[in-house]
């Protein structure tokens, strides 16, 4: 971490909970993180539960703590069954992920594709949680990555990348309990830094918990993290945010 940037912590619920679990897990981070003000917490609930929770942690409730999206549509409305428009979700949610690695592999969307998504997101006035990373860890691996990244931001000014929130989401370490050495990421982070700004708040996923996460926010580039699995446990969740509230 960086004392120049907020730290970030979001938890991808992916397509996981029930309503029930949804209010509970929720309620539980709105109180036990209630004065961990120093990190900007998000929760990105599926996205039928977003209405629900958007009750307590929509637009304008809470300041630290936000709701987000999984996944939106570059089109602000029209026949695309299924989807759901950045102002659509703009009414209950203040940030939305992008590019997902699932979305990459189950769902084929290409760089071009989520430059328009990142384009709507700042047009509805959400903030875009990028998401990035390579399949394996092979020679040139990170060259290429820089280069795709630079590829999907292009077009958006200076201003934008400042606000952009990019996760570095190294594949192999999702979901397998391989998580990416503090000394890794910070060398991955740091190059893909280059194509951003000084500014731009750049999270670690990938097997990120509460047990990891103080190695990997000793790193000067690692500005918080994406959490999939770790952020369905209440306790394991908050306490990464309580590290990074210590330590900011
Ligand atoms: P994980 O998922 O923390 O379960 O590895 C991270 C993600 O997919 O964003």
């Amino acid at each position: 971490m960086h004392p120049s940037r907020r730290p970030l912590i979001a938890g991808n619920w992916k397509m996981n909970t029930t309503l029930a679990d949804a209010h509970i897990l929720a309620d539980g981070v709105r109180q036990e993180l209630e004065h961990e003000e120093k990190v900007d917490v998000v929760l990105c609930p599926p996205s039928i539960w977003l209405g629900f929770l958007a009750e307590r942690l929509g637009p304008g409730k809470v300041a630290h703590v936000s709701l987000g999206a999984q996944n939106c549509h570059p089109e602000m409305k029209g026949a695309y069954t299924g989807e759901l428009s950045t102002e659509m979700i703009k009414e209950v949610a203040d940030y939305v992920i992008i590019g997902h690695s699932e979305r990459v592999q189950y769902f084929h969307e290409k760089p071009d594709f989520l430059l328009h998504k990142i384009e709507a997101a700042f047009r509805a006035g959400l903030t875009p949680i990028l998401c990035i990373g390579e399949v394996e860890q092979v020679a040139g691996s990170t060259k290429k990555l820089v280069q795709e990244l630079n590829h999907i931001v292009r077009s958006l000014t200076h201003a934008q990348l400042e606000q952009l929130v990019v996760a570095y989401e190294p594949v192999w370490a999702i979901g397998t309990g391989n998580v990416a050495t503090p000394e890794y990421a910070q060398e991955v982070i740091s190059l893909l830094r280059t194509v951003l700004t000084e500014k731009t708040r750049i999270l670690y996923g990938g097997s990120s918990n509460d047990e990891n996460a103080r190695g990997l926010l000793a790193m000067p580039d690692i500005d918080g993290f994406l959490v999939g699995g770790a952020s369905l446990k209440l306790k394991s969740f908050v306490t990464m945010v309580k590290i990074a509230d210590q330590l900011a």
